[in-house]
């Protein structure tokens, strides 16, 4: 399981997805909600992005839910979640979400460190620079920086 909030998929999402398509049979990526972030797509729309962008690895799978992540491993029998760590600040919520996850269920959760390209990588940063004009095309698939301008042009256009 590789959970997130996609909001949207960048370089360093795919990077830990194919990486872990590579250690597990099969991969899903479930989109979910952050309680602490507002988002800019909608779940539908995440999931559009993910599957345009993952179709190149058959055995990774995307879906949603809202709920508790260890709810849905528990009911599609999945016993471990991916996480990438980019730097030390990631770990400490990381970790607190890693042992509640693990306390409530028993699910456990795997740390692959991110490639140090991506280490300054994040959806809500790329969000920020792409909004006043900044160039992130190379932290996001093509079709996802599209979309993103889409959208943010969208954004400006309805004030
Ligand atoms: O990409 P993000 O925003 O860092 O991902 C965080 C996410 C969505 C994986 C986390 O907020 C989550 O698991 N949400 C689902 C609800 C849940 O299970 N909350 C308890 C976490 S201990």
């Amino acid at each position: 399981m590789c959970p997130g909030s996609y909001d949207p998929v960048t370089n360093g999402h795919l990077d830990i997805i194919e990486r872990a398509s590579k250690l597990f049979d099969e991969v899903v990526v479930a989109v979910l909600i952050n309680k602490n972030k507002k988002s800019l797509f909608t779940v539908e729309e995440r999931l559009e992005m993910l599957r345009e962008v993952t179709h190149q690895w058959p055995n990774v799978r995307i879906d949603s839910w809202h709920g508790l992540l260890v709810d849905y491993c528990r009911a599609h029998e999945i016993d471990a979640i991916v996480k990438g760590l980019r730097a030390v600040s990631d770990f400490d919520y990381e970790l607190q979400m890693a042992q509640m996850n693990q306390q409530l269920s028993g699910v456990e959760t795997m740390f692959m460190s991110t490639n140090p390209l991506y280490s300054f990588l994040a959806s809500s940063l790329v969000k920020e620079v792409a909004t006043y004009g900044g160039d992130v095309s190379n932290l996001l698939p093509p079709e996802i920086e599209q979309r993103l301008r889409q959208r943010l042009a969208q954004q400006n256009a309805d004030g």
